[in-house]
């Protein structure tokens, strides 16, 4: 029989952030430093009482973002002329230095899901780890922070979005990060990669982090848990039969990172299968934010 749950969740938090804090979070908000901006964007977990006043809050934030609707919302300028609507952030650890642009956007997103610097060491490490040339292919991209990260530790990049402003972006973060030479593919992933498969195209890593909901460049729509099966098949298959390593995230559907890990298990044995939960801490108040659960396999090397 398999090992204990216990000993096959992990909790991981990135430890090179100098430019980005989560100051506090409670009340269905967070606080965030991220570089000279400081903001308040909605966090449906944080569902305890924050541990700063409400007027500390907005004694220190430039921004606010009011959710208006399901989707959208409009952002406030709390500090006048200090509230910038776009400026960098730097990611700096021992293995890789980043830069990208952050913007607001009606999404309350700002080009950047700080907590995934974690997969990007994890990347990193693989890529290194391979010792031979590697292929990575990045799907559900974004603004390619893990492109990045990839294609700074050697690897050649195929990074895939179905959003054009979002490939546009990770482009401009490419040049800011003084990289080059990623492939860029504006295209629905699900389609992409059953013609991969088709095709016999192999890679040494692919990475995934799929929405609650996808959707393609042609306004095609698709529910993750109608798709994950078929989509999780196809990139098994895409995987150089010798060494290379899988990263799979998900944060939109609330899943338990039991649930991926129980999609690689039958493949991987259980010191080559890690699954667990990204957070960010507070430095202070000691408050752990939930932020999505991963799954890192890998065969034929150790990251
Ligand atoms: C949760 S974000 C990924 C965040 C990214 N891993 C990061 O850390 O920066 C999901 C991304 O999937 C893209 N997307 C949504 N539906 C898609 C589809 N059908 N095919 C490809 N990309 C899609 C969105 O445009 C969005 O950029």
């Amino acid at each position: 029989m398999g090992g204990k749950a216990g000993a096959v969740i992990e909790a991981r938090c990135p430890k090179g952030w100098s430019e980005y804090t989560l100051i506090d979070c409670g009340g269905k908000e967070k606080l965030e430093r991220m570089g000279n901006q400081i903001l308040i964007r909605p966090e449906p977990q944080a569902l305890w009482t924050p541990r700063l006043a409400v007027e500390e809050w907005t004694k220190y934030a430039h921004w606010r973002f009011v959710q208006q609707g399901a989707h959208g919302g409009r952002w406030i300028p709390l500090k006048g002329k200090d509230s910038k609507t776009e400026w960098q952030l730097n990611y700096q650890s021992d293995a890789l230095h980043l830069r990208f642009r952050l913007a607001l956007t009606s999404f309350k997103h700002v080009g950047i899901f700080p907590e995934q610097a974690d997969n990007w060491e994890f990347v990193a490490r693989s890529i290194r780890a391979l010792k031979k040339p590697a292929k990575v292919l990045n799907l559900f991209a974004y603004t390619g922070g893990a492109s990045l990260a990839a294609r700074q530790a050697g690897a050649d990049v195929v990074h895939l979005d179905s959003v054009r402003q979002v490939v546009d972006w990770a482009h401009e973060n490419m040049k800011l990060s003084r990289l080059d030479g990623i492939r860029w593919i504006l295209e629905d992933a699900r389609k992409f990669v059953a013609r991969e498969r088709k095709r016999g195209h192999r890679y040494s890593g692919v990475l995934l982090d799929p929405p609650a909901y996808g959707l393609g460049p042609a306004g095609e729509r698709w529910k993750l848990e109608d798709q994950i099966h078929t989509l999780m098949d196809d990139v098994r298959a895409l995987l150089e039969p010798d060494a290379h390593f899988l990263l799979v995230n998900a944060y939109s559907l609330g899943l338990s990172s039991l649930v991926l890990r129980n999609f690689l298990s039958d493949a991987y044995p259980n010191d080559s299968l890690h699954t667990g939960e990204l957070y960010l801490p507070t430095p202070e108040s000691g408050i752990f934010l939930p932020l999505g659960v991963f799954a890192r396999a890998w065969t034929g090397m150790a990251p």
